[in-house]
């Protein structure tokens, strides 16, 4: 008879410990049952960087990364992109179901309401430094925020949470944009609220003279799927630092600011970024092999926007971008780096190396040259993945302070330094530097 347990015999002492499976997991708190003593500690299981451990349980986003499957809340990423609209994707991500009319012209109406920063907030942003990198700007300026809404610590008040949560979708786009023009220098615009939530965004980054600004509808549609694709992602590195920096309680900016900042890196946020630079750097497709080689050597350098931690088949938000850079080229007119992605997928697809690893283009391939293309500068690029991510960070934060299993986020580790010294007066110690 099966049974939904794991036996496991520990050959240091003979004994056999039955761990109940539940989900296809074992609890790793069971194994400190495990001991070869009673005043041992209890097995321990190592895990850098979480490869093999669920560290929550989560209604929100599913993948299945080897079927190349993105889910939120049980609807496919494809059929949303095609039909939706983002600040519907944001309705039910927050709330777990598709909004009814009434629901969202509420939510539209909340979110448009609260566009407008403090005016302290902008002379903040404009204290940067006059070329500040607009991602710098955004992330201080978003844990600035919780400075204007001291109300905002208190987590554990669903209606003070959900407002504060509203505020934060509703400013991110204004701190995007101005954090820009400032590094640009030129003049803020403030929000038009008779514009949509990607409408608006384009307005205040690129209204110059005109007294309003018209967005191009396929432009303002591009990007509009460009936010239902990045809405959320489960648990990746920004997503898992909102869940551990919000497990302290602090406020929902700061949490959100921590979850910017890990969204910063080139591993993550910054990918589509380093796309562009590489492409840039390859500057003619005559010069694709040579890149191959050059990746393929192992000398370091690595083919941005190929490869994922979970999708080892095909990432499927790739696949509805590449057909989206078709509409916006048609309308702005084709990227000269269009050529040498496109050479370079075709090469890395039918490359051993690439096929081995499972090495497909991934979200970020594509989304960077689209950005081009409608004119953004590359520094903008991870500023706007945080836009529409910040609902996906704050429906896991809001989830993870919902759930009675979960604490102050606290790892264990394996302690490899000396055990214990005397202290030595600083007169009798040799040189460190020439020690080490
Ligand atoms: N180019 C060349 N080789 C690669 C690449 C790449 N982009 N990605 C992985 N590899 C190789 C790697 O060298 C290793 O080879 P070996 O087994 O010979 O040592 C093998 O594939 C496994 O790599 P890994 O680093 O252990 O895989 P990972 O799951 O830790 O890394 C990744 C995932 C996304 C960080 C990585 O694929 C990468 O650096 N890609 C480029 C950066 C990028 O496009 N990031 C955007 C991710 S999608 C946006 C998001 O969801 O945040």
């Amino acid at each position: 008879m099966p049974k939904d347990t794991l036996s496991v015999t520990d050959n240091r002492t003979g004994n056999t410990y039955e761990l109940k499976i539940t989900d296809g997991t074992i609890r790793a708190l069971d194994l400190r049952d495990i001991k070869t003593t009673t005043d041992d500690f209890g097995l321990l299981s190592y895990d850098p960087a979480y490869l093999n451990t669920a560290s929550c349980r989560s209604s929100i986003t599913y993948i299945d990364g080897d079927k190349g499957i993105l889910r939120y809340r049980g609807y496919d990423v494809a059929e949303l992109a095609e039909k939706s609209t983002y600040l519907e994707v944001a309705y039910l991500t927050l709330h777990g179901e598709l909004p009814t009319k009434a629901d969202l012209a509420a939510f539209t109406n909340d979110i448009t309401i609260h566009t407008f920063l403090h005016e302290n907030a902008r002379r903040f942003i404009d204290g940067f430094r006059y070329d500040a990198h607009p991602m710098g700007t955004l992330i201080a300026t978003v844990g600035a925020l919780s400075t204007f809404y001291p109300d905002s610590k208190d987590v554990r008040n669903k209606e003070i949470r959900r407002r504060n949560m509203i505020r934060l979708m509703a400013k991110m786009p204004t701190i995007a944009a101005w954090s820009y023009r400032h590094s640009m220098g030129y003049a803020f615009v403030y929000p038009d609220n008779t514009l949509s939530y990607p409408g608006n965004l384009l307005s205040m980054m690129k209204r110059m003279a005109e007294p309003r600004y018209e967005p191009n509808p396929v432009i303002e549609r591009a990007l509009d799927v460009l936010f239902i694709l990045h809405a959320d992602h489960e648990q990746n590195c920004s997503t898992a630092a909102i869940r551990n920096v919000g497990s302290s309680l602090v406020d929902p900016y700061s949490a959100v600011a921590a979850a910017a900042a890990a969204l910063y890196g080139p591993l993550h946020g910054g990918a589509n970024e380093a796309v562009l630079r590489m492409l840039t750097q390859i500057g003619n497709v005559k010069n694709v092999p040579a890149f191959i080689s050059e990746v393929k050597g192992g000398q370091g350098a690595r083919l941005m926007g190929f490869g994922h931690r979970v999708y080892k088949n095909y990432d499927p938000r790739a696949k509805v971008i590449k057909k989206l850079a078709d509409d916006v080229f048609q309308v702005t007119g084709r990227s000269p780096l269009l050529d040498i992605a496109l050479e370079l997928e075709k090469i890395a697809l039918n490359d051993e190396y690439f096929i081995k690893r499972k090495l497909y283009p991934n979200v970020d391939f594509y989304s960077g040259l689209i950005y081009q293309a409608i004119g953004f500068p590359v520094d903008m690029f991870p500023v706007l993945f945080a836009i529409p991510r910040t609902v996906g960070w704050l429906s896991q934060w809001e989830e993870m302070l919902n759930d009675d299993e979960q604490k102050i986020a606290r790892p264990r580790q394996i302690y490899t330094g000396y055990d214990e010294r005397k202290y030595v007066a600083i007169e009798r110690r040799q040189n460190a530097s020439s020690s080490k």
